[in-house]
């Protein structure tokens, strides 16, 4: 039973300037990908995330060495001494991402033993186009139980192609052909910020990658890959996510180490909103301006550099309180809309019917009791509690720690209410004040 909440009180007009953190989804296949060299590579901006420790905890179960500053956001990862290829179904049952061990693995042992990883709330999430592609590159898989056993004498290069532009599949494939001798093609590639970060840090390492429009990564096969230094991407979901909040409340917000350009087809439904967005020069910083008045808009989610799922929910939260009606469609994930019945407690006026929801705007919310069901479900309940009237009270808070690095912490810097609450001896909840401990209590979740 998780003994923390989230206490969320109306606040309105956030303002401020905030530095986004470095992006979770860039970091983790990041750290993964040093599993093809060996020596110190130094990492930076990274955020101290839950899920950053799972991964941390994975590294080191393979024999890396790893030191994390947080504070400074720096990591030195040490790999001269990895010398395993086995991850245990406690990690893999704690982070899904541990899966992108297997591309560095199969490269550099050929061989990977893991759980295969679950699914999770919003789908099952399956791992069929990283295993069909590692098979036709001559990776022999084999399923025993929940138990994955991947080997390979020698990966042969091949022109893979994707059926839909998995972010984890071309990740996985494109480590694993970095060291592949010859020429291999990913055709129908993800390319969303985080794939190219990834691809940035591949280059340094020493890695042969070209990208042919409109979205082939082409990969000649490499001896080795050396260590690197290297600053992780600003997260694009958490300016969203940050963005969005200051939306709801009718304030104002500036993002300097934002780039507008990788987050444009988000920006252009806020501008279609009536709020004020401004782009600073080759896309660096933000400028977000609320209009006191939003009107409802409608969107569908789809691979980038379409609109992002992993900021749906949290627009959705704000489309409850736009004039009119909106129209929301997830097409990456096959059950993404669980915040819907959160956000109805609250008052918000939903009908869902498969993939599609249907939102009328109403005058107000209120707070109310609610489970978070994924990282941005969480957040977008956070961004609901905001705007609600009264209080809100959020359960499943090891999704927000898992995907955030105390981003309550840049809410309260922005005017808001919010705080962490943990249950002591008599079950009685008080304010958090050590967070190591809270983010220690999210990891064991
Ligand atoms: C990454 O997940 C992100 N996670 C997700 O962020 C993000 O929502 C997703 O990409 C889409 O952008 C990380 O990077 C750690 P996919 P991933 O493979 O790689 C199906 C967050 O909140 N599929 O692009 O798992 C899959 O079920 C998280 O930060 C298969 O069917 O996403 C899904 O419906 C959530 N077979 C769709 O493709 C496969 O082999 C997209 O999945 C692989 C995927």
């Amino acid at each position: 039973m998780e003994n923390t909440r989230l206490i969320v009180k109306q606040s309105l007009s956030l303002s401020g300037t905030v530095d986004v953190s470095g992006a979770k989804n860039a970091v983790l296949v990041i750290m993964a990908s040093l599993l093809l060299t060996r020596g110190k590579s130094v990492l930076k901006n990274v955020p101290a995330s839950a899920d950053v420790s799972h991964m941390i905890k994975l590294l080191e179960q393979l024999g890396a060495q790893v030191g994390f500053e947080k504070d400074a956001k720096i990591m030195h990862v040490d790999t001269s001494f990895v010398d395993k290829y086995k991850v245990s179904p406690e990690i893999m049952n704690k982070m899904r991402a541990s899966v992108l061990v297997m591309g560095p693995l199969l490269a550099h042992f050929g061989q990977v033993d893991l759980a295969l990883p679950g699914g999770c709330i919003i789908g099952a999430r399956p791992i069929d186009y990283h295993l069909k592609n590692f098979e036709r590159m001559g990776v022999d898989v084999e399923i025993k139980g929940s138990f994955l056993c991947a080997s390979v004498k020698k990966l042969t290069p091949q022109r893979l192609v994707l059926e839909y532009p998995s972010v984890g599949a071309t990740e996985n494939l494109l480590m694993a052909a970095t060291c592949t001798i010859g020429t291999t093609h990913i055709v129908n590639a993800a390319l969303e910020p985080e794939v190219l970060d990834l691809v940035d840090v591949l280059k340094k390492m020493g890695a042969r990658i070209t990208i042919h429009p409109p979205a082939t990564i082409e990969i000649e096969g490499v001896c080795s890959l050396h260590p690197i230094e290297h600053e992780i991407v600003f997260d694009r979901l958490e300016a969203g996510t940050l963005i969005l909040a200051t939306a709801i409340t009718g304030g104002q917000l500036t993002l300097p180490n934002a780039n507008g350009y990788l987050m444009e087809t988000f920006l252009s439904k806020l501008d279609e909103m009536g709020h004020s967005v401004s782009i600073g020069k080759d896309g660096n910083g933000i400028v977000f301006r609320a209009t006191k008045s939003p009107r409802a808009v409608s969107f569908k989610t789809s691979p980038y550099p379409g609109f992002p799922t992993d900021l749906q929910a949290q627009t959705m939260a704000n489309l409850c309180l736009c004039q009119g009606k909106s129209l929301v469609q997830e097409t990456v994930f096959e059950n993404r809309l669980l915040h819907v019945r959160e956000l109805e407690k609250m008052g918000a006026q939903v009908s869902v019917e498969c993939n599609m929801a249907r939102v009328s705007g109403v005058e107000e919310l209120y707070g109310a009791e609610v489970i978070a069901t994924d990282i941005r479900a969480s957040a977008a309940l956070v961004i609901a509690g905001l705007a609600a009237k009264g209080t809100t009270i959020i359960k499943g808070v090891h999704h927000w720690k898992r995907g955030y690095e105390k981003l309550e912490d840049k809410l309260t810097k922005l005017g808001a209410n919010i705080w962490l609450e943990e249950a002591g001896e008599k079950g009685v909840f008080e304010p958090v004040v050590n967070y190591e401990k809270i983010s220690q209590e999210a990891e064991s979740f």
